[in-house]
């Protein structure tokens, strides 16, 4: 049972005894003093009623006294207030620190593939790919905790015109020329290549494409390609394991888990079908030539244009090979949910994709949901940038937030520790769709909502409970309440589980950052205003710090960081 599950069940046969059809709402106190949770529910009831609510809110109140609550008391125009028995409080916590999972009841197992950023080949990682990895592994990792089946997936961008561009850079590197006839490039070498190479022959092949000729090269060889051409695919194929070995290095680093390293050509083979079934059905239709799908809905704006399926000259498109990908999700995979992690630039496409989807019957019975975010600022205002105004690569800035914190931790283990951690949890403590300023002596600081912070708080309190086992002190098994600041650290530990349902039902970690970051907080007051090892009752007092830890060590994993024992 939750903190707000009682209120709702003491409220709910409150509304029974007097005679209310209502389903009955508790939000958490604002204030403290107001108690623990509240309703506002009696303003609106009163009014449906014609009664009075400051009325109709004593009897409720009176109806809703259980021994969960030491006090259901009416406030303002009618607000109903539930305090907390510290009993309750007590025995909520002791069934807590006993349980692995702190009091979370799994939900019914929903079959969740998380498509998670979709880098592309020949690309290096940049700003925007810390958000998709950092928040896709933690939705994963929520999700997971919360019982579901999750397969997350990297949705590789390996696939369409740029690989044309691609193998058409790489053709001129080994001499071909514009005019002569279509390179195969069998005697390059892609041995020992970076992904920083192969983006500067990206970059030679989409510049040579200004030119009509050459782009008409581009478009020939990806249809080479696409059509399994063995030259370019062998070619291909190294290009592509040159860029995955590159992105799972940064990917590891970051600590984000890929159950599957599919990419866009691996729903090639889907297309041509779907487009049949697509047109045999009478959804998609010609338009100048191109195959297109009309959509609306999913939050699109009126007057957006359909979704292109094929151009006029045959070659599929993004949309394409997206709707393809899900059907292969759905069919292959068994996926019920689908979750796209990527910046809310891709709104528009991904709404596109659902609506297209939703129309054509491919998601029938499943759920789509696009997990937006905001951009990663400079100071300017514009999207975060290094000195030199190129676009931020991901490497660096992990680079950047490794150095700061190896200014302010000696440990080298340690400093890694912390400095992944201070990237991720600034990306984490704010609603996603909030983009932020990348300030990295913020992020890095030992004050405030950081990441540094949360870690920090965790090792304090392993060595406490270190402390306490080496003077053969040991916590006591059920928790108690013995002070008001005691009271008021269980409180926000109590929160826990309605945090991670709410973090999995809106797709948000900011839900578990700012759990860890109350109980945290509420701690350092607790451990400020009690004695815990010298004090009257070690044991119990222990009891809390182990529950605390357990807490905060729970929502940093969750949030994909890592902690130490010791700072
Ligand atoms: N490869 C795309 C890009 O770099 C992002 C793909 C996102 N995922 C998706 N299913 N569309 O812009």
């Amino acid at each position: 049972m939750s903190v707000k599950s009682a209120a709702l069940a003491a409220l709910a046969s409150a509304y029974k005894l007097n005679g209310l059809e209502a389903v009955p709402s508790v939000v958490r106190s604002t204030k403290p003093e107001f108690g623990d949770l509240q309703s506002n529910d009696m303003m609106r009831l009163a009014k449906a009623t014609r009664k009075n609510a400051r009325e109709l809110a004593a009897s409720v109140a009176a109806a809703a006294c259980n021994d969960v609550f030491d006090d259901v008391s009416v406030a303002g125009p009618g607000f109903v207030n539930f305090r907390l028995s510290d009993e309750a409080i007590a025995a909520e916590a002791t069934a807590m620190l006993g349980d692995p999972a702190l009091g979370v009841a799994k939900e019914v197992p929903v079959r969740t593939v998380i498509d998670f950023g979709g880098p592309n080949v020949a690309k290096a990682l940049h700003v925007g790919h810390l958000r998709s990895f950092v928040i896709g592994e933690s939705l994963r990792r929520i999700l997971v905790e919360i019982g579901h089946d999750v397969i997350s997936d990297i949705h590789l961008g390996d696939w369409g015109l740029q690989m044309g561009k691609l193998l058409h850079g790489a053709a001129i590197a080994s001499g071909w020329q514009n005019g002569d006839p279509v390179p195969f490039i069998e005697d390059f070498s892609f041995d020992g290549m970076s992904v920083g190479e192969l983006g500067i022959l990206y970059k030679s092949g989409n510049a040579a494409s200004e030119d009509d000729t050459a782009l008409a090269t581009a478009r020939l060889l990806t249809n080479m390609l696409q059509d399994g051409h063995p030259i370019l695919t062998t070619a291909w194929r190294r290009m592509r394991e040159i860029s995955l070995d590159a992105v799972s290095a940064t990917a590891g680093q970051l600590g984000a888990h890929f159950d599957l390293f599919l990419g866009e050509s691996d729903a090639h083979s889907e297309v041509a079908p779907m487009l049949d079934d697509l047109v045999s059905r009478g959804l998609a239709r010609e338009s100048d030539g191109a195959l297109v799908i009309d959509v609306s809905g999913d939050g699109l704006p009126d007057n957006v244009p359909p979704l292109l399926l094929r151009k006029s000259d045959g070659a599929a498109l993004y949309g394409t090979t997206d709707l393809a990908t899900m059907r292969r999700r759905v069919r292959d995979i068994g996926a019920q949910r689908i979750i796209y992690c990527t910046d809310d630039r891709q709104a528009l496409h991904i709404g596109s994709v659902f609506s297209a989807a939703r129309s054509a019957g491919y998601a029938h019975g499943i759920e789509l949901r696009h997990a937006t975010f905001g951009t990663v600022r400079g100071w300017d205002g514009k999207p975060f940038k290094t000195r030199d105004g190129s676009a931020a690569s991901l490497s660096g800035m992990i680079e950047l937030a490794l150095a700061k914190a190896a200014e302010k931790v000696t440990d080298k283990d340690t400093a890694t520790v912390v400095g992944l951690g201070a990237l991720k949890f600034a990306d984490l403590s704010i609603p996603r769709k909030t983009g932020y300023v990348f300030d990295i002596d913020r992020m890095t600081s030992f004050e405030g909502r950081t990441g540094p912070y949360l870690q920090y708080a965790y090792a304090r309190i392993c060595s406490i409970l270190n402390k306490a086992a080496s003077a053969g002190i040991v916590p006591s098994v059920k928790v108690s309440v013995s002070h008001p600041s005691e009271r008021a650290v269980l409180v926000e530990c109590l929160w826990y589980p309605y945090s991670l349902s709410e973090a999995a039902r809106q797709l948000e970690p900011f839900e578990i950052a700012e759990r860890a970051y109350q109980v945290a907080d509420t701690f350092s007051r607790f451990y400020t205003d009690c004695t815990v090892l010298s004090g009257e009752d070690p044991p119990g007092r222990l009891a809390t710090c182990k529950l605390v830890g357990q807490v905060i060590g729970k929502c940093l994993e969750l949030l994909g960081m890592e902690t130490v024992r010791r700072m």
